[in-house]
């Protein structure tokens, strides 16, 4: 259902999560964040001792994950969705520093990402969606009628992650490691040799660094309606 399927990607805690969300919502689309395959596949990895860095094995192990994301609406935790790995409820821990810490290299291997893109092409296709990531717009679904790129300062995004660090009980966490982290990650994500992030060229480029969630929001709703999407909801 390519006619019903918007992309955002952008870096790191730029804010697709949050308003990408709050997007699909207002439309009646299905959200799926498809940072969340990548730290499923990592995850899976470290649970079973291998390490990140062997390439052959983590794509072994990713062509045969068992998982499932499951929509969320009101979860008294503050989930989006709640992520099954092996029949175990994985949501929180799919954002600890280990995952953290290894996501960007195993995102880099090239048959990590062709497996994950064939399962988030057939999602597309059964779903009107709100697919958020670093390559949707580029390579995932680079026929889709709304393609948004959000970005923002380093510095900007790290606060951010504090706060969702903090809210989490992180409590050893600290601002410079965030930002150091989130510069190595932005390089990775960036320069790395399959479906570099960068944003489409006929993407909608939105900075959100002096912009509040719901003016992200509002610049994104009068896009869908500009572009005549079918909102499903109202
Ligand atoms: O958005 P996130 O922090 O949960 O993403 C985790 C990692 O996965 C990040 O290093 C970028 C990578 N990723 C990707 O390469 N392609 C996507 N479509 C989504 C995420």
């Amino acid at each position: 259902m390519i006619e019903t399927t918007i992309t955002i990607d952008g870096p790191a805690a730029s804010g697709k999560t949050t308003v990408g969300y709050e997007l699909a919502q207002k439309i009646g689309y299905v959200f799926l964040d498809t940072g969340v395959m990548y730290r499923v596949a990592t995850l899976a990895a470290l649970n079973a001792n291998i390490d990140p860095q062997d390439e052959t094995a983590v794509v072994q192990i990713t062509q045969t994950l068992d998982f499932d994301i499951e929509p969320e609406i009101d979860h008294e935790d503050g989930r989006h969705y709640t992520v099954w790995v092996n029949g175990v409820d994985a949501t929180w821990e799919l954002r600890k520093p280990a995952v953290n810490q290894n996501v960007s290299a195993v995102a880099s291997y090239p048959q990590v990402r062709e497996e994950l893109v064939r399962l988030q092409r057939e999602f597309a296709d059964g779903h009107a969606t709100v697919m958020v990531g670093r390559d949707i717009g580029t390579v995932v679904l680079p026929d889709a009628p709304l393609k948004i790129y959000l970005e923002a300062t380093p510095e900007i995004r790290a606060r951010r992650r504090m706060g969702d660090h903090l809210q989490r009980d992180y409590n050893t966490v600290e601002f410079e490691k965030i930002l150091a982290d989130i510069i190595r990650r932005d390089r990775i994500d960036s320069s790395r040799e399959h479906s570099p992030l960068k944003p489409a060229d006929d993407a909608l480029i939105i900075d959100t660094s002096t912009l509040t969630p719901e003016g992200v929001l509002q610049a994104m709703l009068d896009a869908v309606a500009e572009r005549e999407l079918p909102i499903l909801n109202g």
